[in-house]
C-alpha cells in the first residue's frame, strides 16, 4: 500500500499513530497483527519484537500468553506503548528497551528467543540494515524458531508495480518535506530471508500485492 510512506509523519504524533495507520492501511495494519497473533503466537512463547511502536502487538502477543521483550528507536513511540501496558496490566509480561536494531549484536544473545515480529519497520531500514537485521533475528532465535514480518512490498506484476509507484511518489515527496525521511517498498525479500538462513513457511500478498505477510523458520539442529 503506497500510502505506507506516510507512517514517517504519524510517527511523530504517537498519540494519533494508532488511528492514523489504520485509515492509510485501509485496516490492513490491524488485521494482520490479529492475524500474527491469531495464527502464529502461543502461550508461554518468548518473543522478541523489533520496533515495537506504540505496542499494540506487543499487547496482543502478552494477552494471548507470551512474553515479549520489544524495542523501538523512538523515546515518545515507546512512551505511548509503556502507558497502553501499564493500563493494561501488563508490565510484567512486556519489557521494553530504547535502542536501535542496528544494535541487536550487543543487545540479546544467541538463542533466546520462540519467535521474532515485527510489522511496518523493515520498509524503514536500508539494504545492508535489512540484511543485518535478519542474520540477528537468525542468531537470536531458538532451532526451529520463527520470524514473522509484515510490511509495504514492491509489488511483481508490472502494470500493479507502476500503479504502485504512481501513487507512492507525491506521498515520498510529502513525507520527505515533512519529515526529512522516507521508507522503501520491500523487495526480494523472500530472498533475503533464505540467504539468513531461514526456511520459508508462508508468504501471503494483499492491497494489489503491495502489502506482504512473511513467515520463516529457522531450521530445528537436525535439519528438519
Ligand atoms: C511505522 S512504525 C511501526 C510500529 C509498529 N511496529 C506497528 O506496526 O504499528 C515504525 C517503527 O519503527 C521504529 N524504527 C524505525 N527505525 C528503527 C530502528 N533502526 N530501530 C528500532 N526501531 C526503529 C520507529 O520508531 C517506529 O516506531
Amino acid at each position: 500500500m503506497a500510502s505506507y510512506v506516510l507512517m514517517k509523519i504519524l510517527e511523530s504524533a504517537p498519540q494519533r499513530y494508532e488511528r492514523g495507520i489504520n485509515i492509510l492501511s485501509l485496516g490492513q495494519s490491524s488485521k494482520i497483527q490479529r492475524e500474527i497473533v491469531k495464527s502464529y503466537i502461543t502461550a508461554g512463547d518468548k518473543i522478541l519484537e523489533i520496533g515495537c511502536g506504540s505496542g499494540t502487538l506487543a499487547i496482543s502477543c502478552a494477552e494471548k500468553g507470551a512474553t515479549v521483550v520489544g524495542f523501538d528507536v523512538s523515546p515518545e513511540m515507546l512512551a505511548q506503548a509503556r502507558r497502553k501496558i501499564r493500563e493494561r496490566d501488563l508490565s510484567g509480561k512486556i519489557r521494553l528497551r530504547q535502542m536501535s536494531a542496528i544494535e541487536m549484536d550487543n543487545a540479546f544473545s544467541d538463542k533466546g528467543f520462540d519467535k521474532v515480529v515485527s510489522t511496518l519497520v523493515f520498509s524503514e531500514f536500508y539494504a545492508d540494515e535489512q540484511k543485518y537485521v535478519l542474520r540477528e533475528a537468525y542468531r537470536i532465535l531458538k532451532p526451529g524458531g520463527l520470524i514473522i514480518i509484515a510490511d509495504e512490498v514492491r509489488p511483481n506484476i508490472l502494470w500493479k508495480r507502476l500503479l504502485h509507484l504512481l501513487i507512492r511518489i507525491p506521498l515520498v515527496v510529502i513525507t520527505y518535506i515533512l519529515t526529512q525521511k522516507s521508507t522503501r517498498a520491500l523487495k526480494g525479500f523472500s530472498r533475503l530471508l533464505v540467504e539468513a538462513g531461514f526456511e520459508l513457511i508462508d508468504q501471503k500478498r494483499s492491497l494489489l500485492d503491495s502489502f506482504g505477510l512473511y513467515v520463516a523458520q529457522k531450521p530445528s539442529q537436525n535439519g528438519n
